[in-house]
């Protein structure tokens, strides 16, 4: 073995990488290029950076299915955008369906409110894999329920949400997608699914740089802002402007980054979001092929044939979760992720509560060498266990 063995980057749940050059390259461009400060002032750098925000917001809107990018509001993380449609949807005594798969952006607000607003919380139990059955929604609804939340493939196990099925159960609540796993891989349409409040995040299928995100929210719904100051527009108000996105979009926004973003999605449109999910797909059913060779590696997730996401979790008998990813990157240059990747309750319906998984991603740009790779340093681990 090297001793310094060439990086392997198996993390991709976390965050995607590398990045396609032209994120860099745009970003690198912009800074240098224009002042990054839209909407405030009318010269021309200030219309430029107003450019690059609109037509990024016209490019999440056309790929999210939205046909108004006025709807279209930039956060700076997926985290961010559910705290707004958490925090701003819901009132006192609303009930909230929600599944036992969720990441802590949404268990954390929701735990909040429960005490703060007095809202409810039902949880939809899921299989070993995490899948939730959607016929088990309408057993639940009631006059009550103002929101229905689902993590659209799960950062945990990979299993995906039928968000067809769920959006025609929905009744009278409105539907939020967690979309940080999914958006770039998954076919993700806010009309065809009935999504009234779609959240993402920028830097993991995207593409784009760490510091963006958004949501989507339908017309006709509005939720209270989380932040409140200078927009650019009606100056002359001490209040909040009503109008989207300008109500949500508080500060100067981070320009340099959603930049960056819209090169993300311009590299998701060349390149086609189905050989994107095509490739991550191969190269999951490779690891996870190969995984099931190991003795002693249990994996927490549905199988290969299933529909299912990147992210494998697994565990092997007789070592910690935490030394495995240790191992794996200080021995093998492998960059793996231990533990409960902020999803306790997920690893609590699944069953790996309090240790968590080794979780392996592979992304877009993964090879089938550096799956195999991966396999190999596993099993040897195993061997010397
Ligand atoms: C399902 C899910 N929701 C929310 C998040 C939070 O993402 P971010 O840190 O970009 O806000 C993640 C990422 O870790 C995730 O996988």
């Amino acid at each position: 073995m090297p001793d310094s063995p060439p990086p392997i980057y198996l993390d991709n749940a976390a965050t995607s990488f590398p990045k396609p050059p032209a994120v860099a390259e745009t970003m690198h461009r912009l800074i240098q290029e224009v002042s990054l400060s839209p909407g405030r002032s009318a010269h021309r750098f200030s219309l430029a950076a107003s450019r690059v925000i609109f037509e990024t917001r016209e490019l999440v809107a056309a790929f999210f299915g939205c046909p108004d990018s006025s709807r279209v509001v930039f956060t700076s993380n997926v985290t961010e955008a559910l705290n707004v449609g958490i925090f701003g949807l819901l009132k006192p005594g609303d009930q909230v369906l929600t599944t036992g798969m969720e990441h802590n952006s949404v268990m954390r607000p929701l735990r909040h409110l429960e005490k703060a607003r007095g809202i409810v919380l039902s949880i939809l139990p899921t299989d070993s894999t995490g899948a939730i059955d959607p016929d088990d929604i309408p057993k639940r609804l009631n006059a009550k329920t103002r929101l229905i939340i689902i993590n659209h493939v799960s950062n945990v196990t990979g299993a995906v949400a039928d968000l067809g099925a769920i959006g025609s159960r929905k009744g009278e609540a409105l539907l939020m997608v967690d979309a940080a796993q999914s958006a770039g891989v998954f076919p993700l349409d806010m009309e065809a699914f009935g999504i009234d409040f779609l959240a993402f995040t920028g830097h993991k299928g995207l593409f784009g740089p760490t510091g963006t995100g958004g949501f989507l929210l339908r017309k006709g719904i509005m939720a209270a802002p989380l932040t409140m100051g200078g927009t650019g527009s009606n100056s002359e108000l001490e209040e909040q402007p009503q109008m989207m996105p300008d109500c949500y979009e508080s500060g100067t926004p981070n320009t340099l980054g959603i930049g960056g973003l819209a090169a993300g999605l311009e590299f998701i449109r060349s390149t086609g979001r189905e050989t994107i999910r095509r490739q991550e797909e191969h190269l999951t059913r490779l690891l996870l092929a190969g995984l099931h060779q190991i003795k002693g590696i249990t994996v927490h997730g549905p199988p290969a044939s299933a529909n299912r996401g990147s992210a494998v979790s697994l565990t092997m008998a007789g070592r910690s979760v935490a030394d495995l990813a240790f191992q794996l990157d200080r021995q093998y240059g492998i960059m793996a992720r231990g533990g409960l990747h902020c999803a306790p309750a997920a690893h609590r319906s699944i069953g790996t509560f309090p240790q968590g998984t080794l979780r392996l991603s592979p992304g877009f740009f993964n090879t089938e060498a550096e799956i195999q790779t991966a396999l190999n340093a596993l099993d040897r681990i195993h061997s010397e266990s």
